[in-house]
């Protein structure tokens, strides 16, 4: 008999270094990048998007920190570079060149709807810039370079990928079929990790409140202490419900981190209180943070061999993502050099 093998799905993500990662990008992305990477089935690009991350003014030396934090957190979480490309966005010039390609296909009405523009407008109010405004596009190009099929993310992204979609389907409709239309991959737990503070805003490191996130590198006493001080409610039930956003975001985290169900997770504390509950979610998160940090602290000090892991990265998307620039520059009708 033929032997077909279906051709893998390709999968591409990324996370900005503009600031330390939060239990939020953890639950919502990360872990789900690693067990897709872990099904045979994919082919996973990952990028660090550190041309993203200068829509808001970054200090240099702070920026690079994060930008080598952040590669060794992707590795610290389980995700293989010996397998796959880890690369950082700046080394491929192909996404600024089909960057521009979307910008001059993306409509303003477009780019003005975007939620993440107005609020980043409002936090930064003195340097609303062209980039952080034409920001979705430049994801667009991201995602449409590798041809990818599926892009695993939170719900925060979701608008973002939608125009992506858009852009792959105007592009394929004006110039014949390009790019592949991506779908998201959003998980049903986690998908929007809220402050522990304020549980009908989403967790952001950018929050003025201390105790409303989680850092990924933070001391582990530190992440106990948040967890127990977390705002529930007045009741005492570990369930879903309506006013109960305190109690179902931990619920959400402990799924995450423990694999358990809502449902199983609602059995567990039947009868039990907030206290219990809180000291479980915070030991469960602390077991899960823990032998993370432990790699990172290691990987951080192994400058050589995280050059060897980005540049490898690196060779393999620019690859990848050139293909795709040829294509389009000749289809738009540009002379090939
Ligand atoms: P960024 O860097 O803001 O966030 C990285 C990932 O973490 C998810 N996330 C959350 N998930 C659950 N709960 C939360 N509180 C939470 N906060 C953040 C985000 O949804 C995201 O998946 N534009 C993107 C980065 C990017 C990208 C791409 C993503 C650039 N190019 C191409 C996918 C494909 C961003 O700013 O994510």
């Amino acid at each position: 008999m033929e032997n077909i093998t279906e051709p893998k799905k390709r999968i591409l993500s990324g996370i900005q270094p503009s600031g330390a990662l939060t239990l939020g990008n953890y639950v919502g992305a990360l872990r789900n990048w690693v067990q897709l990477q872990k099904e045979d089935i994919y082919e996973c690009y990952y990028m660090i998007a550190d041309l993203h991350a200068i829509t808001v003014r970054q200090e240099p030396a702070a920026l690079r920190k994060n930008c080598m934090d952040l590669l060794a957190i992707f590795i610290a979480c389980g995700l293989d570079p010996e397998k796959e490309p880890i690369f950082f966005q700046s080394h491929v010039p192909a996404h600024t060149q089909l960057g521009w390609v979307l910008d001059c296909n993306t409509y303003m009405g477009e780019l003005s709807r975007m939620t993440q523009f107005k609020d980043k407008s409002k936090k930064h109010e003195n340097n609303i810039n062209a980039g952080l405004f034409t920001y979705p596009a430049l994801m667009a190009a991201d995602i449409l370079l590798y041809q990818a099929d599926l892009v695993p993310v939170g719900k925060d992204q979701t608008q973002h990928l939608e125009l992506a979609r858009d852009l792959a389907q105007r592009f394929n409709n004006a110039y014949s079929d390009t790019f592949k239309v991506p779908e998201g991959y959003i998980p049903k737990v986690g998908a929007k990790i809220m402050s522990l503070q304020e549980p009908t805003q989403k967790m952001s490191k950018s929050d003025p409140n201390e105790n409303s996130y989680i850092l990924m590198l933070v001391p582990i006493d530190k992440v106990v202490k948040k967890i127990k001080r977390a705002v529930t409610d007045s009741g005492s039930e570990v369930k879903r419900g309506e006013g109960k956003e305190g109690v179902e975001n931990l619920m959400s985290i402990y799924s995450a981190v423990t694999g358990k169900t809502m449902e199983d997770i609602e059995l567990e504390f039947e009868g039990k209180g907030y206290g219990d509950f809180k000291g479980a979610v915070a030991e469960a998160v602390a077991e899960t943070l823990k032998p993370i940090q432990e790699k990172h602290a290691d990987l951080i000090k192994n400058k050589d061999y995280l050059e060897t892991v980005y540049k490898r990265g690196a060779e393999m998307a620019n690859k990848t993502a050139m293909k795709t620039v040829s294509k389009v520059y000749r289809k738009v009708g540009f002379i090939q050099p």
